[in-house]
């Protein structure tokens, strides 16, 4: 018997896929088809798969061309599957050419011609085409970074830039419209990706949300829990996608940190310590208009683990913080303390502060330890006091994790419901808009001599 494998990711399977599996079959009398899992697509960097395993296996297993349905789930899983199922031909399309040509060491390897004209990519841009606008403050890093990412993202396609500040395109690197006023941004796009000040935030996702688009906007959305819920209550009345840009909540290393967290791994979690620091923001720039907080650029990301992995029912938070005397309205260096019936959190913040920006979250067993820079991160590890126990753990990480909430809004606005729910709920949403404004307000404020 002539054993032939071939592999793929079949998602919305189609005609090209069929003929594939036919030719691939005919080449002997027993075909096995390893399906790609959704990790591992993940970590070859293909994030805009629409269909679960499940579902894309279905499908093929419902052509009734394949004798045998493996699932692939790492990198060199060939060569094993190859030995193991002692496979005698390895096909796939012509597009892969010369790419498995090591296989030729275990089996006879076949390209089959590429049907032409069809792929899954295809249809998935072609299904919805959502066109982003990006608007906000130019001056921050992240602004220009989304406009990339969108190119990476199936189904997205960047509407347009405004900013208040001009934004030179040669140096923006990128080919679009540039807008010097937000409603006629509004007007070309499906949807925006806010990124101004936090002061300015509410009005325009206010203003985007009444013109009927779809936001993603720069977390905190609002400087007040009140908005941030009125915010949410308009776009459910108008059916609309309201979702918070957090990259990190997105990212696939810190999403696994909090499954292991959430099953037990570390005992119970004790206290959480988050430093975010940079010294580089809004530096250079005369204006101190257009200078951040530290809680105004690194506050969110920082209290994103707190508040998902404690809960958001703190009992008292304190913040202390530091500023430059010459320019007292903006915090050089803050510290957050937050204390929960039964665990403690501690966020260190600063513009004007270096310190090692890491991550810690300590159990009754064991604890995590998350390296510089956490918020960015592929990698962790639990640690024990024995430490024969201790694991490592590494995903991929593509565009910092902006790329992945691309691709989850861009779904949450094709299917009318907010799937990032996952990542990101509306109650840690809330909660961090309210632990910000209460800073704001001056509650709980200690304040140190710079
Ligand atoms: N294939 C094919 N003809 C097409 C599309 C795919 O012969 N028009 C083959 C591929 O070469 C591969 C198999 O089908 O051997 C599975 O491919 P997969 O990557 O799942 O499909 P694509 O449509 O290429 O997916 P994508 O656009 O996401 O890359």
């Amino acid at each position: 018997m002539i054993k032939v494998i071939t592999y793929g990711t079949y998602d919305m399977l189609h005609y090209g896929h069929i003929r594939l599996l036919e030719r691939a079959k005919k080449l002997g009398d027993y075909l096995i088809v390893g399906v790609t899992s959704s990790d591992y697509d993940k970590y070859r960097g293909k994030i805009n798969v629409e269909q679960p395993l499940l579902e894309r296996i279905n499908a093929v297993r419902d052509t009734g061309i394949a004798d045998e349905i493996i699932v692939e789930e790492y990198e060199g899983q060939k060569i094993d599957d190859i030995i193991s199922y002692g496979v005698d031909i390895f096909a796939i399309g012509s597009d892969w050419k010369g790419k498995f040509d090591y296989l030729n060491e275990y089996c006879k390897v076949v390209y089959l011609d590429r049907t032409e004209g069809i792929s899954s990519s295809e249809i998935r841009t072609k299904e919805n085409k959502i066109r982003i606008g990006i608007a906000g403050d130019a001056e921050q890093v992240e602004f220009m970074k989304y406009c990339t990412e969108c190119g990476y993202v199936n189904g997205a396609e960047v509407a347009g830039i405004y900013s208040e500040k001009k934004v030179n395109p040669i140096v923006a690197n990128v080919e679009t419209t540039f807008f010097d006023d937000y409603d006629a941004l509004l007007d070309t796009c499906d949807a925006v990706y806010l990124a101004p000040h936090p002061f300015k935030r509410y009005e325009m996702v206010r203003r985007a949300l009444l013109k009927g688009k779809h936001v993603l906007c720069k977390s905190p959305i609002a400087l007040d829990g009140e908005q941030c819920r009125e915010l949410f209550e308009l776009a459910d009345e108008k059916e609309l996608i309201l979702m918070e840009a957090i990259k990190t909540a997105y990212s696939t290393a810190y999403n696994r940190l909090r499954l292991l967290v959430k099953s037990g791994k570390i005992g119970k979690v004790m206290s959480i310590n988050a430093t975010c620091t940079s010294l580089a923001e809004g530096k250079e720039s005369g204006d101190f208009r257009h200078h951040w907080n530290a809680i105004d650029s690194w506050g969110t990301i920082a209290m994103l683990p707190v508040f998902q992995m404690l809960g958001t029912e703190y009992k008292d938070v304190r913040y202390i913080c530091s500023r430059d005397k010459e320019h007292p309205e903006i915090d050089a260096f803050l510290e957050m303390n937050f204390i929960y019936p039964s665990a403690t959190a501690n966020i260190k913040l600063g513009n004007r502060v270096k310190a090692e920006g890491d991550l810690i979250v300590s159990g009754t067993k064991g604890y995590i330890y998350v390296p510089a820079p956490w918020w960015k991160t592929d990698y962790f590890e639990v640690r024990y006091e024995d430490p024969s126990q201790n694991a490592r753990y590494f995903y991929q990480l593509d565009g910092e994790g902006i790329r992945f909430e691309l691709v989850q809004f861009v779904r949450s606005v094709r299917e009318g419901r907010p799937l990032s729910d996952a990542n990101l709920d509306r109650k840690t949403t809330e909660c961090i808009s309210e632990t910000i404004s209460n800073y704001y307000k001056g509650n709980h404020v200690i304040q140190l001599d710079w």
